[in-house]
């Protein structure tokens, strides 16, 4: 049975953002490092590395996905989608105007995962709940912004209002929530 060298590189094919991209991956290497590394594409961000943080998520053949719990090689010849792809022409989607307008940001880094699923997430439930969003937000981790801004961005862009997000955040909040 041949063995497998685990330093030898393979060609990985990947359609990214809508456009055919190769690139040379070791059998171990992780879609999340390939992407930054070996094809320069750095929106995708990691966190933890180990499937808890949420950071890294991407969307693969469109569902979320963790970058980091995948491995380049499963990736080949498959449809990735990253932040980047969200606003090729660098218009913002509706949700990335949102989140600016409800200050669902602050130091960004949980940002690019966090629209990667809900732009899965959303495709498949238009009109979440409150609760059902939270559900799905604590599949992310961000330290910055108790998630009030988030939810209202959400609540927001799905024609919602939102409740507890703005009493949460009231006490906290210490500009207004639009400039
Ligand atoms: S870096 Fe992938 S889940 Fe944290
Ligand atoms: S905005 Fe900083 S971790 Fe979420």
């Amino acid at each position: 049975m041949p063995s497998l060298n685990a330093q030898a590189k393979h060609p990985v094919t990947i359609t990214l953002n809508g456009r055919t991209r190769t690139g040379h991956a070791s059998p171990r290497m992780l879609l999340s490092d390939f992407l930054r590394h070996e094809l320069g594409v750095h929106g995708t961000k990691v966190g933890c590395e180990h499937g808890v943080c949420g950071a890294c998520t991407i969307r693969l053949d469109g569902v979320a996905a963790r970058a980091c719990l995948t491995l380049a090689v499963q990736a080949d010849g498959r449809r990735v989608d990253t932040v980047e792809g969200l606003a090729p022409e660098g218009r913002m989607t509706a949700l990335q105007d949102a989140f600016n307008r409800h200050h669902a940001l602050q130091c960004g880094f949980c940002t690019a995962g966090i629209l990667m699923s809900l732009s899965d997430y959303l495709e498949r439930v238009p009109k979440p709940t409150e609760a059902e969003l939270r559900d799905m937000l604590s599949g992310h981790l961000c330290r910055c912004t108790g998630y009030a801004g988030i939810v209202r961005a959400v609540m927001d862009v799905t024609g919602q209002a939102s409740g507890n997000a703005d009493a949460e955040d009231a006490s906290s909040r210490k500009e207004p929530a639009h400039v």
